[in-house]
Parts: structure tokens; C-alpha cells; sequence
């Protein structure tokens, strides 16, 4: 199932950059018919559960926060100046990104090198609003975002400004929240997987860090949509979550 679900493989190349003006007038009739926006801070638990109600919906899944963190990580390896959106830019326009799915496991490539570990090391994570913040990168993200959603049927996506800026015009928009002590709990439970000994006050300030730099950008702020149903994931476990989420896409969408 998950396999199938997730066959579709997302490659963010330079063929895309290059006919992106004929992929813009695809989008434009040929969008998904099932379009649901999942925005929210870091660590509200967006990711699993949007993979998993696309895994349910029959949907394709979409982590922008991957891409932000792919484009991050092969700029570092290029050495370029993280304030130099030009310089960026040729990041992008320079490098082959794979995404693909497998076995319900996103998988992220650059060049052809699997890197997916390495774009969630804390490095990356704090390097990401360089990227986050560029306001043309962004606007090649969103198009690059629209133009696989176009390929779909059903999508489910995730992100800061899906709902807002990437699908405006999505069938169901949601914005998960989670105290910031609970967010923090959750992402130590994770990185102490991984071996991490960071503590939790660090982790706190480290997401604090970033929402408010998510928050307070000029381009593609993390904000609910005026539209979204908004869902306080606090005292709630995954299953609830996407229970409710369920429910709500099954009386709306
Ligand atoms: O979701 P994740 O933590 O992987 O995202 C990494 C970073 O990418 C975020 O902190 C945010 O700055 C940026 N991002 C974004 N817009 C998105 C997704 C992620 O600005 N749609």
C-alpha cells in the first residue's frame, strides 16, 4: 500500500526549471482534485500525520520542509554565501534533487547521493532560513510545489505556507499546533533515537529560535490561512489526530 501510495517519485531537476512556462499552464487546469494543506511549527507532529492521511486517502505526500532542507544542505556542500539569495539560486539551478517515497520513508537525494540523514542533521535545521527567508527561491519552491501537484490526483502536503501561499485554493486546509514544552518533548523523543544527548531546554530554545524566525519573515510566513481548521495536537496521539483530520476531510472535502 504504502508502496503503491508512494511510487511517485518527486524530482525537482533542471528539466523542471526549464519548462516551467509550460508546466505553469498545466497547473492552471490540471490541478490535483484533492488538495489538502497541512501547515504548522516545527515539531507539531504535521509530518507523520500527513503521511499517514495521505497513506489513508489514497494520496500522494508532499514534505516541502525536505525540499527547504535539501536546498540548504547543497548549498552548504557548495560553500556559497547563505545570504546571497543569487548565489542560491544557482544552487538550485546547478543541482538534480530527488525525493521519493519507500517503504513510507521519504528518501532525499542530491546529485544522484542519498542524503537523506544528513538533511535533518541540526546544522541544516538551522541553516534552513537562509532559504526559508529568499524570497525567489521560495517563489521556484511553490512552483516546483504546484507543478507535482498538478501530476497528482490526491495530494496531502505539508509545510509553513501551504495553505496560505503554495494552495490557496486547497479543498481542506489544516494548521496543527502543540504546546511549545510538548513540541520539544516530542522532538527530544527523536533525537534521542538517533543518539542526540541535546537537552530539553535546548530544544525548546531551538524551536522558539525557529518559529519565530518562521513567523516574522516577509515572504511565505508560517500563519493558519484564514480558511484552516485549526487542531491543538497537545494532549492528542498521532491515531487522534489523524482521526480527526479524517473526519474532517471525509465531511468536507
Ligand atoms: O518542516 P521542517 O522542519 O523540515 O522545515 C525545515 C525549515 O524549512 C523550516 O524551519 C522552515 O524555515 C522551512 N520551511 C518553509 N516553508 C515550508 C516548509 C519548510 O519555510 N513550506
Amino acid at each position: 500500500m504504502q508502496d503503491k501510495l508512494m511510487t511517485q517519485a518527486l524530482l525537482l531537476s533542471r528539466w523542471i526549471e526549464l519548462n516551467s512556462r509550460n508546466l505553469e499552464v498545466r497547473v492552471v487546469f490540471e490541478m490535483a482534485n484533492l488538495i489538502v494543506t497541512i501547515d504548522g511549527p516545527a515539531a507539531s507532529g504535521k509530518s507523520t500525520v500527513a503521511r499517514l492521511l495521505a497513506e489513508r486517502l489514497g494520496a500522494s505526500f508532499l514534505d516541502t520542509g525536505a525540499m527547504y532542507r535539501a536546498v540548504t544542505l547543497a548549498a552548504m556542500q557548495a560553500g556559497v554565501d547563505m545570504s546571497d539569495e543569487e548565489e542560491l539560486l544557482g544552487v538550485l539551478r546547478d543541482s538534480e534533487f530527488g525525493f521519493a517515497v519507500k517503504e513510507g520513508k521519504l528518501m532525499v537525494l542530491i546529485n544522484g547521493i542519498d542524503v537523506t540523514a544528513q538533511i535533518r542533521e541540526s546544522e541544516v535545521t538551522a541553516n534552513a532560513r537562509y532559504i526559508a527567508s529568499a524570497e525567489k527561491l521560495r517563489e521556484r519552491l511553490v512552483r516546483m510545489q504546484r507543478q507535482f501537484a498538478a501530476g497528482e490526483e490526491k495530494i496531502v502536503t505539508e509545510g509553513r505556507d501551504q495553505g496560505t501561499v503554495a494552495f490557496p485554493d486547497a479543498d481542506i486546509k489544516f494548521y496543527l499546533t502543540a504546546e511549545a514544552i510538548e513540541r520539544a518533548k516530542r522532538r527530544q523523543a527523536e533525537l534521542r533515537a538517533k543518539g542526540s544527548t541535546e537537552s530539553l531546554e535546548q530544544i525548546q530554545s531551538g524551536l522558539q529560535e525557529r518559529d519565530k524566525s518562521d513567523q516574522t519573515r516577509a515572504v511565505g510566513p508560517l500563519k493558519p490561512a484564514d480558511d484552516a481548521i485549526v487542531v491543538d495536537t497537545t494532549d492528542l496521539s498521532i491515531e487522534q489526530v489523524l482521526a480527526k483530520l479524517l473526519g474532517y476531510v471525509k465531511k468536507n472535502a
